[in-house]
């Protein structure tokens, strides 16, 4: 597969279980760095844009269905997102942060369940053309804790199992031990301490990246309209 071409802008995915902190931490890096000047595109997977809406009410409230009809579901969100979201604002010269993208896919149904890591990888990467995030936040947390944390969703636990949950942090813990874009985050450390690391990251990264990543306000391709809803906002 031939990997996407690099954009001016930076993008940031955040992975991890239920109730580790992602949209938590998300949202404190996107004030941060507005603070700063860099125009910012706040979006989620699934669920970033109208149809991607649609698809997440299938996937998570529609009727049971197989595996490859999920993985088909959510390749179509992301490809759809990255689409009309993320590469627009990338181009750009925004940073998107995302809250989950394709290592999600990867670690929910690749280990998770029936299918197999490398057939799932592949439908995930085609999806968006290849398109990988410049860094990658895995928060990591035992998932009794981070279910705990959710008064919302006490069904949870019962529907997928621990296990599956348990199953799930090995294979994000595996796939980030490949290093590069990665960055593993003890979630169990407080809000703030947690949010200096994820901001030392992703300085870094600007300043790697040089140049504006994210400094060009106003531009002609907004991709804070359109397509994405106010739903699916984290
Ligand atoms: N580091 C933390 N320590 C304790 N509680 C946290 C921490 N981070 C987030 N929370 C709380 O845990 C709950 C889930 O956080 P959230 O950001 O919604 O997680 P996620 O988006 O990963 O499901 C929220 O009530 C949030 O305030
Ligand atoms: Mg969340």
């Amino acid at each position: 597969m031939t990997t996407a071409p690099r954009q001016p802008g930076l993008l940031v995915s955040f992975e991890g279980g239920d109730g580790v902190g992602k949209s938590t931490q998300l949202r404190l890096l996107a004030t941060w760095l507005e603070e700063q000047g860099h125009r910012v595109v706040r979006t989620r997977e699934p669920g970033g844009t109208t149809l991607g809406a649609e698809l997440r009410r299938a996937v998570l409230h529609g009727d049971e269905m197989g595996p490859r009809a999920e993985a088909l579901l959510y390749a179509a969100d992301r490809a759809h997102h990255v689409d009309t979201v993320v590469r627009p604002a990338l181009e750009a010269g925004a940073i998107v942060l995302t809250d989950r993208y394709l290592d999600s896919s990867v670690a929910y149904q690749g280990d998770g369940r029936a299918l197999g890591a490398e057939e799932v990888e592949r439908l995930h990467l085609w999806a968006p053309g290849g398109l990988l995030p410049d860094v990658t936040v895995l928060l990591d947390l035992d998932p009794v804790a981070g279910l705990a944390r959710l008064e919302r969703e006490p069904d949870r636990l019962e529907r997928a199992g621990l296990e599956f949950h348990v199953r799930t942090r090995e294979a994000f813990l595996a796939r980030a031990a490949e290093g590069g874009r990665w960055i593993v985050l003890d979630a169990s450390a407080a809000v703030d301490v947690v949010q200096a690391a994820v901001r030392e990251r992703v300085a870094a990264a600007l300043a790697e990246r040089g140049a504006d990543a994210g400094e060009r306000r106003g531009g002609d391709a907004d991709a804070s309209s359109g397509e994405r809803s106010a739903e699916g906002l984290p």
